[in-house]
């Protein structure tokens, strides 16, 4: 059993790398972790291609070995981040191209699935377009679509570029002020840190969850074959 951790922030040892990490330390599994920034891959071409053969026609990238990769995993968790309040590029070019694992197999059905999301827009700042949300929803729904069993999300308030840009305080765009009021600075507002905040938990919790959900689904594989039924 291997569990599957997917992020999509391109920031080297970032929050949205360590929530997912976090989540796969907890299941105590077997892991591997992905860094799509790693990689090079485009999104679908809607060739439809892979309906029948469930292989991706476009070969010479690295899409088809990522494919393969959450095709294998027992469970999966994967993490964006928001640019422009919606989900990251990478992120959902890697669930695109995951449309090779659809079709008459099914391959990714029933697998335990979590997302993580890391925005930088305060959720209580109405005026704010809903970034965590669209950005969470967008994975959730990639999940759901898939017929996954999704068990829940990791929401992680990372920080908005401008505290590291080196020009945060003189900006006459930044997004310090932007986000956190005129008065927001970058030594005020500070560096936000994942370990520090509530997703630590959730990704604990999450994790043992789809360490339980991978035993009953073993014990339930195993009362079919003993009665002889086909193994789904
Ligand atoms: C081009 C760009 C646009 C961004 N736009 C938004 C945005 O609209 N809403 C938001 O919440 N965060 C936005 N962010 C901030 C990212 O969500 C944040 O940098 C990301 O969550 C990474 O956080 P971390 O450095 O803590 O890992 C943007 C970042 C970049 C680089």
């Amino acid at each position: 059993m291997k569990v599957l951790g997917v992020s999509g922030s391109p920031i080297p040892n970032s929050n949205t790398d360590r929530a997912v990490k976090a989540i796969l330390n907890a299941t105590g599994l077997e892991t591997e972790f992905i860094k799509l920034s790693d990689y090079k891959f485009s999104g679908c071409m809607h060739c439809l291609k892979c309906v029948y053969t469930n292989k991706c026609a476009i070969t010479d990238d690295d899409g088809p070995m990522l494919i393969e990769k959450a095709r294998e995993a027992s469970a999966i968790v994967i993490g964006g981040w928001t640019p422009y309040s919606s989900l990251d590029s990478r992120t959902k070019a890697f669930m695109e191209r995951c449309f090779a694992n659809r079709h008459l197999k099914g391959y990714m059905k029933g697998k335990p699935a979590v997302s993580v999301i890391t925005y930088a827009a305060p959720e209580e700042n109405l005026e704010l377009p809903p970034a965590s949300s669209m950005g969470q929803d967008a994975i959730m729904y990639y999940m759901v679509e898939e017929g996954m069993n999704y068990l829940g999300g990791v929401k992680v308030l990372g920080n908005v570029p401008c505290i590291r840009c080196g020009v945060g305080d003189t900006c006459p765009i930044s997004g310090i002020a932007m986000l956190c009021g005129p008065t927001a600075t970058v030594e005020n507002v500070g560096v936000n840190k994942f370990e520090n905040q509530k997703g630590m938990g959730d990704a604990v919790r999450l994790g043992k969850v789809i360490v339980e959900i991978l035993a009953k689904n073993e014990v339930s594989e195993e009362k079919s074959c003993s009665k002889g039924e086909p193994n789904k």
